[in-house]
């Protein structure tokens, strides 16, 4: 991913009000420059949660365990509120397509809670007719009645961290959730929601290829109409990277993805990305924004935000740790850092998206999402071609299954 670029410490300086902040990023983002955008893409609204029950070792997530007092929920609402409030000006005119409530343990919030949030956004941004609203949940926070509440706050897809539904692999990846409490949240979701997701991992600590396989038929048995299932990674910085666990080799991790696909396929979940699966009309309209190089607004600590204005796409990151966020947010200055795209960078970040999707892209949506020219990708277009690890006509552009196996290959050609 790219650096971010600090704003300039004068300039941050010389904002003393969120209207005069506002105005002058605007003005910013809106000068004129070398690309020529479309008409903006769809829009995303991320809103991040940053607080957990635990911190689990494997994750490198901007997410905090909560005090024994829990978290200041009210305060975070009031700061979410005054952060989405200054963002408007970015997004004037704009309606929002889809909102991820992400974490961090979304599903830590009271129902009231999350009923607030989205009153607020709803109170300042019109949202698009059916518009999704997905919630993250922890099944360690499961309670009948509390996931019932999150639908009638508004919430229309919920996303269930489930891992494993082996107890000792849960234990040794530190969740604090059980077997039967992932099998209840799940039972709730199929029942309290029309479309609901189960996240899944695997390679996890001494698995076998019987046990992942194991893991994946009770995922199936409750007939979820997505699923994400991740490679558990070992990031740096985790408690994982400082005490590594025994996990498969690459060999075997390869041969749990293959069963995998076989097995999701056997039930009708289609893999559409790298690492997701849906049954028709069930593939989650938020994610698929980020894939095919939508904009979004991320708000809440340490969020992300995408941007497409008429001649540049900018990229904001807003102050990581939660009580400092709350307090910058408070006085309208929640973006920490921000950088435009350059345009040498713009076919790389579209690829490491695009390419992730099985069907791969309209060429046109490269045109419209960067504003640059298709013959600016021509050369790596060719390359990957004959490498045979992308196929192409004159409308669209894919991975092949040699290149969806060697994804980073892939996208490194696009590299400038
Ligand atoms: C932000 S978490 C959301 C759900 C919630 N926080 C939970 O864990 O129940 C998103 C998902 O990313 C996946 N994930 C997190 N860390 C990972 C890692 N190191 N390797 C692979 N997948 C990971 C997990 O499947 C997790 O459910
Ligand atoms: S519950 Fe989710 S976000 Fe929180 S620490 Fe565990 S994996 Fe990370």
């Amino acid at each position: 991913m790219a650096e971010f670029i600090p704003i300039q410490p004068a300039q941050a300086a010389a904002d003393t009000s969120v209207a005069a902040n506002g105005a002058d990023v605007v003005a910013r983002y809106l000068r004129p420059g070398m690309l020529q955008l479309g008409a903006p893409p769809p829009l995303g609204l991320y809103i991040h949660l940053p607080w957990c029950l635990r911190k689990c070792p494997y994750c490198d997530f901007n997410s905090h365990e909560a005090a024994s007092g829990g978290h200041p929920e009210a305060a975070y609402l009031d700061a979410l509120r005054a952060d989405l409030e200054a963002a408007l000006p970015l997004v004037w005119g704009r309606s929002v397509q889809s909102i991820f409530i992400g974490g961090g343990t979304p599903s830590l919030f009271s129902p009231e809670g999350i009923e607030r949030l989205l009153s607020d956004v709803r109170a300042l941004m019109p949202l698009a007719p059916g518009c999704e609203v997905t919630l993250e949940a922890n099944p360690g926070t499961f309670e009948r009645e509390r996931f019932r509440a999150f639908r009638h706050a508004g919430v229309t897809r919920l996303s269930i961290g489930v891992q494993s539904f082996d107890d000792t692999k849960l234990q040794a990846l530190g969740r604090v959730h059980s077997r039967a409490q992932a099998l209840a949240a799940a039972e709730e979701a199929a029942q309290a929601f029309d479309t609901f997701n189960l996240d899944l991992m695997y390679a996890l600590p001494g698995q076998t290829l019987a046990e992942a396989a194991e893991d994946l038929r009770t995922a199936l048995a409750l007939q979820p109409p997505h699923l994400s299932v991740y490679h558990l990674t070992i990031e740096p910085n985790t408690l994982f990277a400082v005490h590594p666990p025994v996990v498969p080799d690459d060999d075997l991790a390869s041969d749990m993805l293959d069963q995998i696909v076989d097995m999701t396929g056997a039930q009708g979940l289609s893999r559409y990305e790298v690492s997701a699966f849906a049954r028709p009309g069930h593939r989650c309209t938020h994610n698929l924004n980020y894939w095919q190089f939508g904009d979004y607004l991320g708000i809440g600590a340490g969020a992300h935000t995408k941007l497409s204005f008429p001649h540049r796409v900018v990229r904001q990151v807003r102050w990581r740790e939660p009580v400092m966020y709350m307090q910058k947010a408070l006085a309208g200055q929640a973006v920490s850092n921000d950088e435009e795209v350059g345009r040498k960078a713009l076919p790389f970040e579209f690829m490491l998206n695009a390419l992730r999707l099985k069907d791969g892209f309209d060429l046109g949506l490269f045109r419209d999402r960067t504003g640059l020219p298709l013959s600016s990708i021509e050369t790596a277009l060719a390359q990957a071609e004959q490498r045979g690890l992308l196929a192409r006509d004159w409308e669209r552009a894919a991975p092949t299954p040699r290149g969806f196996d060697f994804l980073s290959d892939l996208q490194g050609l696009f590299l400038t």
